[in-house]
């Protein structure tokens, strides 16, 4: 994506940054690209202000309050911010889940995470905090993505069969500390994960969970600071 973005917009420079270095880096970067690896919960000391930040897949952090005032305070007047987020709340409304790993797995992935104060439905705590911080114009948006090739169309085809492919990838780092949580041991939760491979991708299993994007959202207050009184929204 920070690829694309760059390629698409020769004249912007895009940063982006990650706790961890990419997994695939690009042969030969375009020169308005950039990559650094930082703790976005340490304090946020770019050279310049931006005009757009996304923010994709973070996870739930503790204290949003603190992490859309870092996103405030590094805009420019009038910027733009937009969150997506995972609400990993597995939906199958034709039954076809009822009994599975993939269905207990996550149950118990809910309870876990609230054991450890957090919320499968956390995504949903950002608006208010964006209202507070002083952005307007948010505006949020719900997309139902299939866990796997279930359901017909092209696009729903191809956006599952990457979804399924997903799931095999993530299960085990997302699950290892919130299971942990709930007392499983390390064979408990390899077992219970050796049943939720085979599933995820049996297109028998039809089910999907919620993609969730605030935003983008408008820093409407800076905008009229920096022009003078009654300036227009975008
Ligand atoms: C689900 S992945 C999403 C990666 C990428 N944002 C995307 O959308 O493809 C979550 C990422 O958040 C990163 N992450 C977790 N905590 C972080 C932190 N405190 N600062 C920066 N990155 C963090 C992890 O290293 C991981 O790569």
């Amino acid at each position: 994506m920070l690829t694309c973005l760059a390629v698409q917009h020769p004249n912007t420079y895009v940063l982006g940054i990650d706790l961890e270095p990419l997994r695939r880096r690009p042969s030969t970067a375009p020169p308005n690209w950039e990559f650094r690896i930082m703790d976005a919960n340490d304090e946020w000391d770019f050279e310049d202000k931006f005009d757009f930040i996304h923010i994709r897949m973070f996870g739930d952090v503790p204290v949003k309050e603190r992490l859309v005032q870092k996103v405030w305070d590094n805009l420019h007047p009038g910027g733009w911010v937009e969150f997506t987020e995972w609400i990993v709340d597995i939906q199958s409304p034709n039954g076809s889940l009822d009994g599975t790993a993939f269905q207990k797995w996550s149950i118990h992935l809910r309870e876990g995470l609230q054991r450890l104060g957090s919320s499968v439905f956390f995504p949903l705590q950002y608006k208010p905090v964006l209202e507070q911080a002083g952005f307007v114009q948010i505006e949020e948006r719900k997309h139902a993505s299939p866990n796997n090739a279930c359901y017909p169309g092209k696009r729903l085809q191809r956006i599952g069969t990457l979804m399924a492919k997903m799931w095999l990838d993530v299960l085990e780092p997302i699950s290892v500390p919130v299971f942990g949580a709930l007392g499983w041991t390390p064979s408990q939760l390899s077992a219970l994960l050796k049943e939720v491979y085979k599933e995820v991708g049996d297109t028998k299993y039809h089910s999907y969970m919620t993609l969730r994007m605030q935003g983008p959202a408008y820093d409407q207050a800076a905008a009229n600071e920096r022009s003078g009184e009654g300036a227009a929204g975008p």
